[in-house]
């Protein structure tokens, strides 16, 4: 029989968003109530793990923090231990042997990695090195494979709604065009939800294609029928016609160093160009990762938590916990590593929306 677990490290990786204190409290309490597992807090993502910055995370430690947004432990997008930036020289060098040597020194015999895609990529190929990992997916763009909803996400969806509610009166009283960009990357889900749920009039999102003629024609239309107003909801992801993304920096350190934002801007100045109606754009930024987390995010985040401390008793190593069709699965992190869960353009969410009169600017 092999030896049971007894001492084990968690991190947070990637961006931070609501619900990642829910999953590190679930995941402490239930390693300290069901296992009797000691768990360890690494600071800063990986990076404390290169540079050994570790704190216990005891059960008075993880008490107190569900409702908290954030994380306790810190996060970095930029630190892999294969390809570390020394000192924020640009001076990148792998140190993963003392990430492991650190891991070992520590007295650590597994690893709860909470992140996205390029946290639990680092988390595989830590596995080659001896390192035995369990992932949690963590993003408010909802666009992990391997579970049909991320924790955070919900979160995100309710500031963008609360936003769309406090747009649509300035919207209204100054008969105007208000634009609004959601975050999401190259995903559409955060615009998709969150107009639906704030009553978006059209839509843009990356994965359908949308002409500016029918958005201006749409806000026209509206006009014709008495509604002086339009609410449009746009992804950050979405392209330019000339096939161009608006770009707002480059994060040269991180793993996707594109920075998306602005597309609004350039809407709202082509609409008034093409239409003669004011539009003003408002782009929502960081605000969606910000606050605490819904209650429908704090339970998925303790259910993955849960489910993933006892995926990581049992040994179920290399595994990313899940929600899909309703029910807590694991998928192994290599089937979910370099892939995107796009909203499908003939979901039924997407012909409900038509039906309630929203245009996704395609028809
Ligand atoms: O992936 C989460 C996310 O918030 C994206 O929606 C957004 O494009 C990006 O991260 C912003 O990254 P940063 O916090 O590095 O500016």
């Amino acid at each position: 029989m092999t030896a049971k677990i007894s001492k084990i490290g968690i991190l947070t990786g990637g961006g931070d968003c609501p619900g990642l204190n829910a999953v590190i409290r679930a995941v402490a309490k239930t390693a300290i109530n069901d296992y009797g597992i000691q768990c360890i807090g690494i600071k800063d993502g990986f990076e404390g793990l290169v540079l050994n910055k570790m704190i216990d995370l005891s059960y008075e430690n993880v008490s107190g923090i569900l409702n908290l947004g954030g994380t306790i432990l810190g996060t970095s997008n930029r630190a892999d231990p294969f390809n570390f930036d020394i000192e924020n020289t640009g001076n990148k060098q792998d140190l993963s042997s003392q990430a492991v040597d650190n891991f070992h020194k520590a007295g650590l015999q597994a690893l709860m990695c909470i992140g996205g895609d390029g946290t639990l990529s680092i988390a595989y190929n830590l596995m080659q090195k001896g390192i035995p990992c369990v992932g949690v997916p963590k993003t408010i763009d909802n666009d992990l494979f391997g579970t049909d909803i991320t924790f955070g996400f919900d979160s995100a969806v309710h500031i963008i709604t609360e936003a769309l509610d406090r747009l649509h009166t300035t919207a209204q009283s100054h008969h105007r065009v208000m634009i609004v960009e959601t975050m999401g990357r190259y995903a559409g889900w955060l615009a998709l939800y969150g107009g639906i749920a704030g009553g978006g009039d059209i839509i843009i999102i990356p994965e359908i294609d949308y002409s500016l003629e029918t958005v201006c024609e749409r806000v026209h239309e509206r006009n014709k029928k008495g509604k002086r107003f339009s609410i449009i909801v746009i992804s950050e992801g979405v392209k330019m016609p000339s096939g161009d993304y608006q770009i707002k920096t480059r994060d040269e350190g991180s793993h996707d160093p594109i920075r998306l934002g602005g597309i609004s801007i350039w809407l709202a100045r082509k609409i008034e160009k093409m239409t003669g109606i004011a539009a003003r754009a408002t782009v929502l930024g960081h605000l969606q990762r910000g606050g605490s987390p819904t209650s429908t995010d704090r339970v998925l985040a303790t259910q993955f938590g849960q489910v993933a401390m006892k995926n990581l008793a049992e040994k179920n190593f290399g595994v990313m916990v899940g929600m899909n069709c309703g029910e807590l699965t694991t998928t192994p992190i290599p089937d979910i590593a370099n892939k995107q869960r796009l909203v499908g353009p003939n979901l039924p969410i997407i012909e409900i929306a038509r039906s309630v009169g929203t245009s996704f600017g395609d028809i």
